[in-house]
This record gives C-alpha cells, structure tokens and sequence, in this order.
C-alpha cells in the first residue's frame, strides 16, 4: 500500500485510537430530502466539528460544505436508483474516480447488494472502482447493503464483508449483529458500522459500543445522529464510546433526554 493511501485511511480510521467516527449523510442520493436532511448545509455545518470524516454525495459536497474545511471526504459514487423504483440493488457506479481526486475526497463508498438481483452488477462496479482508484491511492469503502429479502445475520454479512475484502475493498460498512465478531473475524480489513434506521438513543449507543467492543473499527453513523433530536450532543455521545470506550449508559447520561 502506498503512501498516499496511507495516509488517506488515516484521515477516516484515527491513528491515535485506531478507530472512526465517521458521518453518513449520503442518504438523499436515493432517499431525497430524507427526515433530518432536509437542510443538508445547516445540519452538516452543525455536526462537522465532532466527525472525523463525512460520508456524502459529489452534489451536497459542492453545495453544502465549506471547501475551506478540513474534514476528510468520503464520496459517494454509487447510485442511479429511487426509493420509489423497482430494486434498489440496481446501481450503477455515478462519479469518476478523476472527479472524486478533483473533488480532493480521502476514500470513495459504493454499495453492493449480495444476493441482490444485481448482485453481479453491483460487484462488478466495486471490482472496477477499486481497480482504478488503486491507481490513484483512493481507498474504497465498501457499504455491504441488505437486500430486502436478506436476513442482517453474521452468516449473510460475513459473506457480504468478505466478497468486498476479496475484491479489495480497504474499508467494509456492514451492520452490527448477533455474533458480530464473526464478521470481524472473517473480514481482512477494517470494518464500520453503520447505525440502520432510527432506534432510541440509548439502543444505538449500545449498538456502537458493542461494536467496537467486538471489533468494529468504529461507525460510519448517519439517522441515529441527525435525526436525534440533539444531533450534536448525540454525535458527541458516540465519539465518546468509539474514542474513548466510554460505556453506553454514560454516554447515554451524557444525552440529558
Ligand atoms: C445509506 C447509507 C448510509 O451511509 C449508511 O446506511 C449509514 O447511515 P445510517 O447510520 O443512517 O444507516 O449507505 O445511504
């Protein structure tokens, strides 16, 4: 590996605990103005300061980040689907790696769908984009989405993790699960979870903390933060457990709810 993706992995995975407190709000490029998103400057202005990366889209990276900022970017460059058409598994990949270097972003994310019907095609676009990104020191976070008919256990995400390790992937999001080190385990490269759809605060710290716990090396959280209704002091609350393994009901005090 590099110097340059060196580097680039250590702007998102923190050198100084190993770990990532990354913040996902890429949610609109098939979502649209989802809950919580419906002013993506204002909110992301607002939780910036206490993320170590920010997961979004080439669109509200132009429009709704500061470029004088320093926050490492991971972009989205998967997509071409709605909530609305007929599988979400159809994706194609949306940004060119020349685009992402232009863009000066320190990983790009795209989704596959194991077991998906576009399976292939989304395991495909991630062979492909590695392949190229390699060229350019990019690394590539690979986001293991669940098909709707898949079953978000150990054995699904295991198999989902390690076909994107297998393919190069140098980060894998998946989701937490029963047996979680499992995946873990069977994962060469670090992985991150992502928090899901909304659940109450004090599940979703225990969701992060059991993680990194097991060996997640950290989160790359989006609903659970800014649709909290204190998104900032809830973003503080789990870079207090990933950073500093401080324990969810702690944490959790820490939210005043
Ligand atoms: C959906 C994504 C999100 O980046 C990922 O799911 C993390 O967000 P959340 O914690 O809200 O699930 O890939 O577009």
């Amino acid at each position: 590996m590099d110097w340059g993706m060196k580097n680039r992995i250590s702007r998102i995975i923190k050198p100084e605990t190993g770990r990532a407190v990354m913040l996902a709000v890429d949610h609109g490029y098939f979502l649209g103005p989802t809950t919580g998103l419906e002013e993506p400057r204002k909110i992301i202005a607002e939780l910036l300061p206490y993320a170590d990366s920010l997961m979004l889209t080439r669109g509200i990276l132009r429009t709704s980040v500061d470029p004088k900022s320093s926050i490492p970017i991971v972009l989205r460059v998967s997509g071409g689907n709605s909530i609305i058409g007929d599988d979400l598994s159809n994706e194609a990949i949306t940004v060119s790696v020349k685009d992402a270097i232009r863009l000066n972003v320190s990983a790009v994310a795209l989704s596959i769908y194991v077991g998906g019907k576009y399976e292939h095609q989304t395991l495909k676009n991630l062979a492909t984009l590695i392949s190229e990104c390699e060229e350019y020191g990019i690394p590539v976070l690979a986001v293991t989405a669940v098909g709707k008919d898949m079953a978000r256990d150990a054995k699904y995400l295991s198999l989902s993790c390690r076909i994107a390790a297998e393919l190069g992937a140098h980060m894998v999001k998946t989701y937490y699960c029963e047996d979680f080190q499992k995946v873990v385990k069977s994962c060469p490269v670090p992985v991150v979870i992502a928090g899901g759809k909304k659940i109450p605060e004090k599940e979703a710290l225990e969701l992060a903390y059991n993680a990194v716990r097991e060996g997640a090396a950290g989160v790359d959280m989006g609903r659970n933060i800014f649709q909290s209704p204190n998104p900032v002091a809830m973003i503080k609350a789990v870079r207090s457990i990933v950073h500093e393994n401080v324990r969810p009901e702690k944490a959790y005090k820490s939210l005043k709810l």
